[in-house]
């Protein structure tokens, strides 16, 4: 049979970036010899709340009206209700926005609510203009780039100034200078707070600038706390998040250990959030209640509030400063530079002036076993040729300690290697050069 896919059926099934680094690393799972997994978003499965997970599962199972309601029911197409009420009270006194059920809505997991989101924001406007989606500080997650429906290109993003730190760190910092005069074929502008997959996380002072410049020019502010306060709270700076009338935030149960139940939060001013519930309408009627049902109680009693501190945290502190340590021994006699980990399980790995791009680095680490995400995929809509996105790499530090510092080894000698010939091979062309 001759499929034919329509343009939209083109454009999302069958030539996305993100599909093809999912299968590729699927498959390299399934690939004969040990596999050290360095790649993929995955977060740990941290004893104490898996315990609390499937004690909670229990007590939805056992609280007949909740199950009920849970269980046997189509939510409103913006989430459950009662649920929704829960939250807002839970953020009105944590951080005291004057928020209610009415500004949140749920989703199938962030994934599907940045989707909602940028196309109904951006992309060809019913005035025949076409509004972009503007990232202010690139690398950001390589989730967003395909998310476009329409035809038109749908991102934007910035180069960010990079700081040199005290080795091996260095910092990105968003380049103000270099936003937009013109903003008139923009919606949005869009990041995520931790980052994905630097694990930068934007300053307060970057954050209200941004707020106030989008503020002024009537552009919503999107910022993604897929890894941020309240909860998960895999962050290691105070920074709490903004909220304002043009602000939409996102949180998500994933990166506290729940990926599986596919729940996704957004704050957003009523006409925003009635719309994306509208949207939830029509592309799932409902979205599930499982992830509610399950920390209905711990969002309730506030102890949600509490996870992030005492268990996620410093479970991902530990992680990010033993991987440090091995970078550090491994890589010794390797120019190599970390992005300050300020956030994230991730830690984002610059080889200044490798001798391969990062994609050909990928290739030769998996022919060793070893997956890590290539820098190239993190930059959507960069227009600019930067070496610098060719050298980076992004490393999940969540997996178990032998995998990844056996991982680590095999990626200090690949790099050594290559910098090694390259070396050696520039020193011959010199020789060639100089003549006998
Ligand atoms: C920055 C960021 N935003 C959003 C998501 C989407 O997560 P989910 O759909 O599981 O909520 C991820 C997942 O890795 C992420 O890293």
């Amino acid at each position: 049979m001759d499929v034919r896919f329509s343009l939209f059926g083109e454009k999302l099934a069958r030539e996305s970036g993100i599909l093809q680094l999912m299968e590729d690393l699927g498959q390299a799972l399934r690939q004969p010899g040990p596999v050290y997994m360095l790649g993929g978003g995955n977060p740990a499965k941290i004893p104490a709340l898996v315990a609390r997970f499937r004690q909670a599962l229990r007590e939805l199972a056992e609280d007949t009206p909740r199950f009920l309601r849970v269980v046997t029911d189509y939510a409103e197409p913006q989430g459950l209700g009662e649920f929704r009420a829960d939250l807002a009270r839970l953020f009105r006194s944590q951080y005291g926005w004057p928020i209610g059920p009415e500004n949140i809505v749920l989703t199938n997991g962030s994934q599907q609510a940045f989707a909602l989101l940028f196309n109904m924001l951006a992309g060809p406007m019913p005035d025949g203009s076409v509004r972009r989606i503007l990232f202010p500080l690139a690398p950001e997650y390589v989730g967003y780039a395909d998310l476009g429906w329409s035809q038109e290109p749908l991102f934007r993003s910035l180069k960010p100034e990079i700081e040199l730190q005290t080795a091996p760190f260095f910092k990105y910092r968003v380049n103000l200078a270099d936003l937009p005069q013109d903003t008139r074929d923009l919606a949005a502008v869009c990041l995520s707070r931790p980052t994905n997959p630097s694990g930068n996380v934007l300053t307060q002072a970057e954050m209200e600038t941004l707020v106030r410049w989008t503020r002024e020019r009537g552009l919503w502010l999107i910022a993604d706390g897929a890894y941020a306060a309240p909860f998960p709270y895999i962050q290691f700076v105070e920074a709490p998040p903004l909220w304002d009338e043009h602000v939409v935030l996102s949180f998500s149960l994933s990166k506290l250990g729940l990926p599986g139940v596919r729940m996704g939060i957004l704050i957003a001013a009523e006409p925003l959030a009635r719309g994306l519930a509208a949207m939830n309408a029509v592309l799932s009627l409902a979205p599930g209640n499982l992830g509610a049902g399950l920390v209905w109680e711990m969002v309730r009693t506030g102890e949600i509030l509490d996870l992030g501190p005492r268990h996620v945290r410093p479970f991902y502190q530990a992680k990010r400063d033993q991987t440090l340590t091995w970078l550090a021994t491994y890589l010794k006699d390797v120019p190599y530079r970390v992005h300050q980990p300020e956030g994230t399980f991730f830690l984002w790995v610059w080889f200044p002036g490798l001798p391969v791009s990062s994609q050909e680095l990928y290739r030769r680490l998996k022919a060793r076993g070893v997956l890590v995400v290539p820098g190239e995929y993190f930059f959507p809509g960069l227009e600019d040729p930067w070496p610098h996105r060719h050298e980076c790499i992004r490393i999940n530090v969540a997996g178990p300690e032998d995998v990844v510092q056996e991982g680590l080894r095999r990626l200090a000698e690949t790099v050594r290697d290559l910098y090694e010939k390259a070396g050696a091979a520039a020193q011959a062309g010199q020789a060639a050069r100089e003549g006998p």
